[in-house]
C-alpha cells in the first residue's frame, strides 16, 4: 500500500464520518452554491422542508421556500460580502403550502475561488412541540398515578361488597329478595369494569414484529363493517415502512378508538357518506418524544373532515372521563394514549372545523427491529400508495410531513 493509498483511505473514512454526523444532526443543514442552487441537505432539512434531497438537487433557494424579499436579498448579500446573516422567527412558506416558523443562520464558506453558503435551520415549532409534549406527558403521568391510587381504593372495598352480597344471597329465605343482592353484584361489576377501563391496559404489551399497515387494514375492515361502507376511508401509505415490534391487539384498540371518534363526530354533523377518514403513514428520522431522541419512528396520521373537537375540551381530551358526547364515557383517548405510552410513543392532535388530525408517533427502537435495513432517504414521495375506498380516486402526494 502506498502512502497516497493510506491518505486517500483516511480521507474516505473522514468523509463517511462527516456524512454520518450530518445525517444524525437534529439541526437542518443546507448547502447552496454561488448561484444559490441547492448542493445538498441533510435528513433533518428534508424533514423540516418536507422535501427529499434527490428532488431538490439543483433547485434555487427560492424554489425550496419563499420568504420576504429583504431576507432573500440579505442571503444573496452574504454571498457577495462574505458576512454571516442570522434571522430569528422567520416564516418560510414551503412548497406543500405549509408555513415553517424557524430560526436560521447563513454562513458563507470559501474554498479556493469557490464560495458556498451554509444554512443552519432550527424549526421553532419543533422546540415548542417538544416542550408541549413534555408538559402533556407529565400531566398525564400525574393523572395516571391519581387514577391508579383511586382504582386501588375503589376495587378493594368493592370486592368485599360483592363477596358479602353473594353470601347474603345464599342466606336469603326467599328468591324475590335475591333481586336486591343481584343489583348489588351487577352494579359492583359495572363499577369494577369502569375502573379497569380507566386504568387502561393492565397487561404489559406483547411485542411482536407486525406490519403497521396490517393493523390499519384490520381497523378499516371493522369500520367498513360498522358503517356499511358509507364512510370514505382513504389510505395514503408509505409501503416501505418495515415491520415494527408492537403489540398488535393493543395498537388495533388505540387506532380503533381514534377512528371511531372521528366516525361518531362525522355522523353527528353530516351524513356519513359525506365523511372521509384518511390514514397516512410516514417514516420520520431524528424525532424527539418527551426527552428521548429516536433515530427513526413511524408516524400514523388519522384525519377526518368532521366538525372538529369542541374547543372547551380540546386541552384535556387525553384525560380519562373527558367527553363531548352525551353517551361517551371519555375513556377512548386516554386508553389510546396509555397504549402508545407503553410503546414509548405519543399521540398528538390538531383540530379545526373540517380537519381533525390525530398523529401516532411510534418509535422503531426495540429489540425485534434491530438490524432491519431502513430506507436511506425519508422516502416521503417514493412509492406512496394512495387508494380511495370505493372510487379508487388518486390524490396528490403533495401534502407531506409538516
Ligand atoms: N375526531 C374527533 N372529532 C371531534 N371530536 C372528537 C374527535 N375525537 C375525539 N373527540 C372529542 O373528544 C372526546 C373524548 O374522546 P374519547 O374517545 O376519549 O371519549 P368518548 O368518545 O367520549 O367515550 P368513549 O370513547 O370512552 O366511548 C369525545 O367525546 C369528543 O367530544
Ligand atoms: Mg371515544
Amino acid at each position: 500500500m502506498t502512502l497516497s493509498d493510506c491518505e486517500s483511505g483516511q480521507v474516505a473514512k473522514r468523509e463517511t464520518m462527516q456524512d454520518k454526523i450530518l445525517e444524525n444532526l437534529t439541526t437542518a443543514v443546507l448547502v447552496f452554491d454561488q448561484n444559490l442552487k441547492v448542493r445538498s441537505m441533510n435528513p433533518a432539512a428534508e424533514a423540516a422542508l418536507a422535501l427529499s434531497d434527490r428532488r431538490v438537487h439543483g433547485l434555487y433557494c427560492e424554489e425550496l421556500f419563499q420568504e420576504d424579499a429583504s431576507s432573500l436579498d440579505n442571503i444573496r448579500n452574504a454571498l457577495k460580502t462574505g458576512a454571516c446573516y442570522n434571522k430569528r422567527e422567520a416564516q418560510l412558506l414551503l412548497t406543500n403550502g405549509n408555513t415553517l416558523a424557524a430560526d436560521y443562520s447563513i454562513t458563507p464558506i470559501t474554498s479556493g475561488n469557490e464560495t458556498n453558503l451554509l444554512m443552519e435551520l432550527q424549526p421553532r415549532d419543533r422546540l415548542l412541540r417538544i416542550r408541549k409534549e413534555e408538559t402533556i406527558k407529565a400531566k398525564q403521568e400525574t393523572a395516571r398515578i391519581l387514577v391508579r391510587g383511586l382504582a386501588h381504593e375503589i376495587k378493594n372495598p368493592l370486592g368485599g361488597l360483592r363477596g358479602a352480597a353473594q353470601l347474603l344471597a345464599r342466606e336469603l329465605p326467599n328468591e324475590e329478595l335475591q333481586e336486591y343482592t343481584t343489583v348489588i353484584i351487577e352494579e359492583a361489576d359495572r363499577l369494577r369494569n369502569l375502573v379497569d377501563r380507566m386504568l387502561g391496559p393492565i397487561k404489559p404489551p406483547t411485542m411482536k414484529p407486525v406490519n403497521v399497515h396490517e393493523i390499519l387494514e384490520r381497523v378499516c375492515s371493522l369500520i367498513h363493517a360498522e358503517t356499511n361502507g358509507a364512510l370514505q376511508l382513504v389510505r395514503d401509505y408509505d409501503p416501505s415502512i418495515p415491520e415494527m415490534n408492537i403489540d398488535a391487539e393493543q395498537m388495533i384498540q388505540a387506532t380503533l378508538n381514534i377512528i371511531r371518534n372521528g366516525m361518531q363526530a362525522i355522523s353527528q354533523a353530516m351524513p356519513l357518506s359525506d365523511g372521509t377518514i384518511t390514514l397516512r403513514t410516514r417514516i420520520l428520522r431524528q424525532f424527539t418524544i418527551g426527552n428521548t431522541r429516536h433515530k427513526i419512528i413511524c408516524r400514523v396520521d388519522i384525519e377526518d373532515n368532521g366538525p372538529g373537537i369542541p374547543s372547551n375540551i380540546m386541552e384535556n381530551i387525553f384525560y380519562p372521563m373527558i367527553s363531548g358526547r352525551a353517551d361517551g364515557s371519555g375513556l377512548g383517548l386516554s386508553i389510546a394514549q396509555s397504549i402508545l405510552s407503553q410503546h414509548s410513543g405519543i399521540i398528538a392532535c390538531e383540530s379545526e372545523p373540517g380537519k381533525t388530525q390525530f398523529s401516532l408517533f411510534i418509535p422503531f427502537e426495540n429489540k425485534a427491529n434491530h438490524g432491519l435495513e431502513m430506507p436511506t432517504t425519508n422516502n416521503k414521495n417514493a412509492g406512496i400508495s394512495q387508494i380511495k375506498n370505493g372510487n379508487n380516486k388518486q390524490k396528490s402526494a403533495g401534502a407531506l410531513l409538516s
